[in-house]
């Protein structure tokens, strides 16, 4: 039997917490001069932290283009980036250059994408929940794909179509239209990001028969000419490091997918990225070929449309989060805690789900970790912890930069204000030049809402 190698999504056994932050999780272009500082897009990400203020988020937009562009090589065109990882006019704006559709789930995400001057046709509208007004402004401009969530939602159209037209209500073009199916499939992942199974609140259920009603009745709206009902689709859930569930979904699907005769076919985003040191994550394409293969071996028409919507994959990785450590407290016999000037209102993934980072000092990026340390938030709960087993050099002091790899998805776009702090900015850095794509939130800011 040949040797499996290590775990994919596991770390490898001979990896220790004290090794530098490995170089896999740090952005395409990151650099690390002969004294262990690191440089991303060719600026030293200290002087980013001391230009632009901390916490920053910094963008490798040369990763961020690579990750779009291998998304289209993999999948096609069609291949939609989902916009909820992270979301900005910049980051629209910069998937569309790539290539890639754009997956919106609300109307706000709508808002942005068509702010920043991306063809509607581009668009994919998601929700399990949309009203009826961001149907319906979807409507208007003529988004490339809604994808139909839920019985409410038909309705919802069909109420759309009857006054379309009339009583002031525009017309407008006849959208094309897939219906989620949860295939109930379960993936190995966080129970919040678990999407494929039977007990959801997203998408037609295919054994309770939902899923056949539903198809049913977007068929005869097809008939009328309301809608052209052109796809199912499937999302299983976030983070999953391995493809066989894809495959299993596939599977799933096919039996009631090929009878339709319809042209289109998308499994979602999902893809997991390593976090910590010694994770590996599928490459996007290995991704696409292994739902491609089980399409054919499925019996799915070579001639569908196989698609799909990445999220993290594509940004996750590129971008790191500088903080500034401000307090270093020695708990006699416990641990000792490092707090740093952003926490669980920049990154909540760890709190929210126990997710992992690594933390490491980009002033000496390449140096051993000896330091067992917790890396917490500024915020006025002891659960606000961004690295609860970080490890750090052992002249760490207060007032250095500190950073942590991976934060491009669900960082920046799940932000709040806990406690009045203000959002970090937001920069993307190449070719040597670095430029805000979002301010960072004044005190002010703080207010504007306020009457
Ligand atoms: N398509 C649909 C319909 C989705 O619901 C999602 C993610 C995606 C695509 C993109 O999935 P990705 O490729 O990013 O895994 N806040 C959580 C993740 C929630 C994912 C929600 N849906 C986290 O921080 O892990």
């Amino acid at each position: 039997m040949s040797d499996p190698g290590p775990a994919v999504g596991a770390p490898a056994d001979d990896a220790a917490p004290s090794d530098p932050v490995s170089p896999g999780l740090l952005s395409m272009t990151s650099a690390v001069d002969d004294d262990g500082r690191l440089s991303v897009g060719g600026v030293d990400v200290l002087d980013l932290a001391a230009e632009f203020g901390t916490p920053l988020f910094v963008y490798d937009e040369a990763h961020l283009r690579a990750r779009c562009r291998e998304a289209v090589e993999a999948w096609g065109d069609g291949v939609a980036y989902a916009t909820k990882a992270f979301l900005c006019v910049a980051m629209a704006r910069l998937a569309h250059e790539e290539g890639m559709c754009l997956d919106v789930s609300t109307g706000g995400e709508l808002h942005v994408a068509l702010v920043a001057g991306v063809p509607a046709d581009r668009l994919v509208l998601h929700g399990n929940n949309k009203a009826e007004a961001e149907l319906a402004a979807a409507l208007a401009v003529g988004v490339g794909r809604i994808v139909i969530d839920s019985f409410d939602e038909i309705d919802r159209l069909e109420r759309l179509a009857a006054v379309a037209g009339t009583e002031g209500a525009p017309p407008w073009p006849r959208p094309k239209v897939l219906a989620r199916i949860t295939p109930g499939v379960e993936v190995h992942t966080h129970e919040f990001v678990r999407t494929g199974q039977e007990d959801s609140k997203f998408g037609f259920g295919l054994a309770s028969g939902a899923a056949a009603v539903a198809v049913g009745r977007l068929s005869a709206l097809d008939a009328a000419g309301v809608v052209e009902f052109v796809g199912i689709h499937a999302h299983l859930g976030s983070q999953v490091f391995a493809l066989a569930p894809f495959a299993q979904a596939i599977d799933v699907l096919a039996g009631f997918f090929a009878p339709l005769d319809l042209p289109e076919l998308v499994v979602g985003g999902g893809l997991g990225v390593a976090y910590v040191n010694g994770e590996e994550a599928p490459p996007m394409a290995q991704w696409a070929a292994s739902v491609r293969q089980a399409c054919h071996n499925a019996g799915i028409a070579p001639s569908v449309r196989v698609t799909a919507e990445p999220g993290r994959s594509v940004v996750a990785s590129a971008a790191l989060t500088l903080y500034t450590v401000g307090t270093v407290k020695d708990v006699t016999d416990h641990r000792t805690y490092v707090s740093v000037d952003g926490g669980m209102s920049d990154n909540p993934r760890p709190v929210l789900y126990g997710s992992g980072y690594e933390a490491f000092l980009p002033r000496e990026t390449t140096s051993a970790r000896p330091r067992p340390v917790r890396v917490v938030g500024k915020h006025c709960e002891s659960g606000d912890v961004l690295v609860s087993e970080a490890y750090l050099p052992d002249d760490l002091e207060v007032g250095d930069v500190l950073a942590t790899p991976v934060t491009g998805a669900y960082g920046h776009s799940m932000a709040s204000n806990y406690n009045k702090v203000p959002r970090p900015a937001v920069v993307f850095v190449a070719d040597g030049e670095a430029r805000t794509v979002v301010r960072r939130e004044t005190f002010d800011d703080l207010v504007r809402l306020d009457r």
